[in-house]
């Protein structure tokens, strides 16, 4: 695997792959890497014959008062696991490399609808930052397809968006989120858990499996079971942030004809902040 820090040594890489009659995937990460951008590597390989993934830590998609100082960057162990995984090109740019302007100023790519509520709401211009950084790498590596955590479903579905209102030719696939054996969606923010937290964050995704069982089984009153499962998140010790029930491809409110649901949750345990989904298909098996 090739590393690159500039755009022109990751277009020259790419325009070689191509040339060479080579299917270009794209994998966009913030690094600190888990068995979950594993797996989208993984798919990536199988989808494509040429690989590349980038590790940017994103500025641009980070609120005043986030994480962005304390983000974890691990970029050895991450060329390591990307070896693994089948990656062919790594592209690791410096913030000047991917802001030559600098980021006031900087055109941004917004996505009105899907992107509003949920974690639009508790992180306003979070997915401005999301939107504008996908499109620059995708301008960049001009990929055949981009592979993307289910995990972050708000951002797959406002990626989804971008591509299709922006006349992109690139396929965007969708990967499983990846959970430890207690449930846990990997997060590259569950290392910053303490011991007593790590233990008790597995509540919320058994949250959000109550609600989908009370669903599957008729219960259509929303708002009593996410009442319900809000009073048990804070129980446990997490501050809730947000828990909603929302129709899986529009993002709107669900109703209780609706049959592809998506039950969303964020929720902070301490100071973490962590998020979760569980979609559900009425009319066929539970994702
Ligand atoms: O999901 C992430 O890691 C980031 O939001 C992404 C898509 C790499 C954009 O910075």
């Amino acid at each position: 695997m090739n590393t690159v820090k500039t755009v022109r040594e990751l277009r020259a890489a790419v325009a070689q792959a191509r040339a060479e009659g080579k299917q270009i995937a794209l994998v966009p990460t913030m690094g600190n890497l888990h068995a979950g951008h594993a797996a989208l590597v993984e798919k990536a390989s199988q989808r494509a014959d040429f690989v590349v993934a980038s590790i940017f830590v994103n500025p641009l998609q980070f609120g005043p008062n986030e994480d962005l100082a304390t983000y974890p960057r691990t970029l050895a162990a991450d060329q390591d696991k990307l070896v693994e995984a089948g990656c062919h090109l790594l592209f690791t740019p410096d913030v000047d490399e991917m802001y030559p302007q600098g980021m006031q100023g900087q055109t941004l790519v917004s996505v009105p609808g899907v992107s509003e509520g949920l974690c639009g709401a508790s992180r306003p211009g979070h997915f401005d930052g999301v939107s504008t950084v996908v499109t620059k790498l995708f301008n960049m590596v001009q990929p055949d397809l981009a592979i993307f955590g289910q995990k972050d479903f708000q951002q797959l579905a406002v990626i989804r968006t971008l591509v299709r209102d922006l006349n992109m030719p690139i396929q965007i696939i969708g990967e499983p989120t990846v959970r430890a054996e207690d449930g846990l969606a990997l997060s590259s923010r569950n290392g910053y858990l303490s011991a007593e937290q790590r233990a008790v964050a597995p509540t919320l995704y058994r949250g959000l499996e109550q609600i989908a069982a009370a669903i599957a089984a008729g219960e259509r009153d929303f708002a009593a079971l996410v009442e319900q499962a809000r009073a048990q998140q804070v129980a446990a010790g997490f501050r809730p942030d947000y828990l909603e029930i929302r129709e899986a491809n529009s993002l709107r409110p669900a109703t209780a004809d609706d049959r592809q649901l998506v039950i969303l949750v964020a929720a902070f345990i301490g100071s973490t902040r962590l998020i979760d989904n569980l979609a559900l298909d009425l009319d066929g098996a539970p994702q």
